[in-house]
């Protein structure tokens, strides 16, 4: 989401004459967009806001004045201590804000002090932001489309409810105009964002609320758009409907992410996830009964509060049973605010390390076995570059894997059978089985 906020914040800024660079030394303003998510991502803003001030002091002794702004979730939860570590950052915004940046970067020149900004304003700010306009990708075949954001569903770990605000919808007519955009300016593959992006439930023209299936079915009436993805779900608002869709809608690609945490009913409960295991297996099943070829992605924490031995092997028994495709593992971390950064019985450091071994381990195990078994299979490939091999071009597989085959430049855009030959540590090699493009 922060890739498709940044955007933004240059589509918001470009009226003001203001461009992209490469490097930050020769830009007038630097703008961070940052994380909070866990500690390790909140400790980078102020190691790489030690690296701006240098830049600014170098420029300033050339005569040039650089703003300096920090944006996103670090913002919106440590404002204070921000201007307080790095006085001379100049704005402060938060994830609700951006679309009064214009604003900000007027104060901020007339200011003598930081300008702070990290209301839960009233008004959208999809309703005030120009139309997308900064290609996120190259050729821009591929594309991210925030559709909701925030958090009512306070997990024990989690600060999104605290930084991202509660759980909102972006209008029905909002998101279908910039999806439109987005397929007529050549976008086949869009990814619809959300923390909670299938508890949608947005406001259509006449005040009636659609969910996420019946958006989805509106979308696969663009024309272009062949592709849509959504993240990230909870497995509490995977609806019968919206499982149907991907019975109904070839343009609903067959992987999913859907973030289980952990295996255990004690850990699960204590997280406040509001499922058990066996409703979390039992979503799957469902899932692939209607979609044979669907793949999932999902989150794992080790060592929540209270996790024992048995409770870590019921989260490895649950990947045995479900198998992924793909999964992203991470120690718990401690954030500040949160029920579980207070709770008895924190699990050590050590302990943590072995498991997410342990885990690691089999994850990615599964992923191996994933992509061996498309070996052999064919399956249509967007193509949206050059490949790093001469005469090759690299395209995305519907379970996002990156495709290499031999073949010439001009069939970059196109989406095209590819049958796979190889598989690499984190690709696949193909070769071309025809040369028409899939319907
Ligand atoms: N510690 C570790 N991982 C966390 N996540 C969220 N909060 C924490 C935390 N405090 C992970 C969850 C979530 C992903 C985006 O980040 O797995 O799904
Ligand atoms: Fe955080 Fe997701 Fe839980 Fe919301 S549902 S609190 S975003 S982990």
């Amino acid at each position: 989401m922060n890739v498709y906020d940044s955007a933004r914040m240059s589509d918001v800024l470009r009226p003001l004459g203001y461009q992209p660079v490469d490097l930050p030394d020769a830009a007038d303003m630097i703008i961070l967009n940052t994380c909070h998510i866990r500690d390790k991502a909140a400790e980078k803003v102020f190691s790489e806001l030690g690296r701006l001030r240098l830049i600014k002091e170098a420029r300033a002794a050339e005569g040039h004045p650089t703003v300096i702004a920090v944006a996103g979730c670090v913002a919106q939860a440590e404002g204070q201590e921000i201007l307080r570590r790095a006085p001379y950052v100049d704005i402060v915004l938060g994830p609700q804000t951006y679309h009064r940046l214009p604003e900000m970067v007027a104060r901020a020149a007339r200011a003598g002090g930081a300008v702070i900004d990290t209301d839960f304003p009233a008004e959208q700010k999809f309703d005030f932001l120009p139309d997308t306009e900064a290609p996120q990708t190259p050729g821009n075949l591929t594309s991210f489309l925030t559709i909701q954001e925030g958090c009512d569903k306070f997990c024990s770990f989690c600060v999104v409810p605290y930084t991202r605000g509660a759980e909102s919808s972006r209008r029905v007519a909002s998101v279908l105009a910039e999806a439109r955009r987005m397929a007529q300016s050549g976008v086949r593959d869009i990814t619809l964002l959300g923390q909670n992006v299938n508890a949608y439930h947005g406001e259509g023209e006449n005040g009636e609320i659609w969910d996420l299936p019946r958006l989805a079915y509106a979308l696969a009436e663009i024309p272009g758009l062949s592709r849509i993805r959504y993240m990230t779900s909870h497995p509490r608002d995977m609806t019968d409907a919206l499982i149907e869709a991907h019975r109904d809608l070839p343009q609903l690609m067959p992987f999913l992410h859907l973030p289980v945490q952990a295996g255990s009913d004690r850990v699960l409960t204590a997280m406040n996830r509001g499922h058990t295991a066996d409703e979390y297996r039992e979503i799957v099943r469902k899932l692939r009964a209607v979609r044979p070829d669907l793949a999932l992605s999902s989150d794992f924490i080790v060592g929540h509060p209270g996790e024992t031995d048995e409770d870590f092997e019921a989260t490895m028994q649950l990947v045995r049973d479900v198998k992924f495709a793909l999964a992203y593992s991470f120690k718990y971390s401690q954030r500040p605010g949160t029920p579980a950064a207070g709770a008895p019985l924190q699990v050590p450091e050590h302990v943590k390390d072995t498991r997410l071994q342990a885990l690691q381990a089999l994850l990615r195990e599964q992923q191996d076995e994933f992509n061996a078994t498309l070996v052999g299979k064919t399956f249509p490939v967007l193509f949206t570059g050059e490949g790093r091999k001469p005469g090759q071009i690299t395209g995305r597989s519907p379970w996002l894997q990156p495709v290499h085959v031999l073949g010439p430049r001009h069939l970059i855009g196109q989406e095209l059978s590819v049958k796979i030959t190889e598989r690499l540590t984190n690709s696949l090699s193909g070769e071309l089985v025809e040369e028409t493009e899939y319907a």
